[in-house]
């Protein structure tokens, strides 16, 4: 799918600005603080319901405004294309409105797949240097679109494991009801596992292609943890460490635990590569989710990057706009300046193109006499 309008209210400094974008690479550029990743939190609002940049989704509503809207007008791809569209209000009370195509959904997970899009920021090294978390909700984000059965047995995950623990924490736990209860927790562990185990293997062999291509890193494995030891079932492994799972209060294996490991010639990949090197195999990666991503549904997801240049070194970021595109997917790209990128388009004579400047929460579209001009 790719976006054919946005109209943003209300966001950070932006008061109001409509905006229609190409399928294909959108630059937006403009002065530091004038509103360039608050663009792309708008469209990422419209994916999924919150903001990347807090966990509090209150702090980008403008500060003299009551509720933020984003609405989009979208094009799906493929054989059948429609045009629908998709519409989030928030509001600073913390009440929300959710809308595909005019009628009101209730979960994120309707705006995911109405508006299916990957993000790479100046946090994104946290993919390989961080905890296990976000590579789990990376993985996720796959599994999700692809395997239909995911979300529902994701969220049942989620209540069994809450359960679970909150029986823990009781002074007086009865080990036959903790039993009655792992039956359910085991069951949907295993369906759970079997998916992102499913995906993880078909992604693999994606990953290491765009590695090779996107990066000079050699000797990358990658490999699936399920969340506790492969070679033991997790029934003996919960009734092993009951005890110590009653004193943390916490259970200590399942698919929570999940991960996936990044090993270079052996080693922790974050903690081998140099920054640069991480940003360009944390670049592939994504771009693995999003060729994965259209390979299995047959239909494009969108692609945020911000502040690009500063990002990637020239290489990386010379073979990464060749992958995208190539991979013709609508991509939206930020930057203070737009001639690096203009200058390394043009080279690979790379056409779908569209320039944004970003000035005090504006956007105006700039045609190409304009570019010409300020690229000289
Ligand atoms: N809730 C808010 N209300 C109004 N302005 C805000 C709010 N949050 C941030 N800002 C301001 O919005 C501007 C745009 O921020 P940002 O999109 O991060 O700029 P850029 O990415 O172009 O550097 C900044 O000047 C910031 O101070
Ligand atoms: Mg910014």
């Amino acid at each position: 799918m790719y976006l054919t309008r946005l109209d943003v209210h209300g966001i950070r400094n932006i008061s109001s600005a409509s905006f229609s974008p190409i399928d294909g690479i959108n630059v937006f550029y403009g002065a530091n603080g004038s509103g360039k990743t608050s663009i792309l939190e708008a469209i990422y609002l419209l994916g999924r319901g919150r903001t990347f940049r807090s966990r509090h989704t209150k702090t980008l509503i403008n500060h003299k405004a009551r509720e933020c809207t984003v609405f989009g007008a979208a094009n799906s791809t493929g054989q059948a294309a429609v045009a629908y569209t998709v519409g989030v209000t928030r509001e600073a009370t913390g009440s929300f409105q959710f809308k595909v195509d005019g009628r009101r959904v209730t979960t994120s997970s309707s705006l995911a797949d109405a508006v299916p899009l990957l993000l790479m920021n100046s946090e994104s090294f946290l993919l390989v240097e961080g905890g296990p978390g976000g590579r789990r909700r990376f993985l996720d984000w796959g599994v999700f679109h692809v395997e239909q059965q995911f979300q529902s047995v994701w969220a049942q995950f989620q209540r069994s494991l809450q359960q679970r623990n909150k029986l823990l924490r009781h002074d007086k736990i009865a080990e036959q009801e903790l039993v009655s209860w792992d039956d359910s927790f085991i069951r949907l562990s295993k369906h759970l596992t079997e998916m992102r185990r499913g995906y993880f293997k078909r992604i693999e062999p994606v990953f290491h292609e765009l590695i090779d291509k996107l990066t000079s890193v050699k000797g990358v494995s990658l490999s699936f943890y399920q969340g506790w030891d492969d070679n033991r079932s997790l029934e003996s492994l919960l009734a092993e460490n009951i005890e110590r799972d009653i004193r943390r209060n916490t259970t200590s294996v399942g698919p929570h635990r999940a991960d996936i490991k990044i090993l270079v010639d052996g080693r922790d990949a974050g903690e081998v590569l140099s920054r640069g090197q991480t940003k360009a195999l944390v670049a592939a990666l994504i771009v693995g989710q999003g060729q994965m991503f259209r390979e299995a549904k047959e239909k494009q997801c969108i692609y945020l990057f911000d502040d690009l240049v500063s990002e990637l070194d020239n290489d990386y970021l010379l073979r990464l706009l060749k992958v995208l595109a190539s991979a013709k997917a609508q991509v939206f790209i930020t930057g203070t300046d737009y001639v690096p990128l203009i200058k390394v388009l043009e080279n690979e004579k790379i056409k779908d193109c569209a320039v944004f400047h970003v000035e005090h929460g504006t956007v105006n579209s700039l045609n190409a006499l304009d570019l010409k001009g300020e690229a000289q």
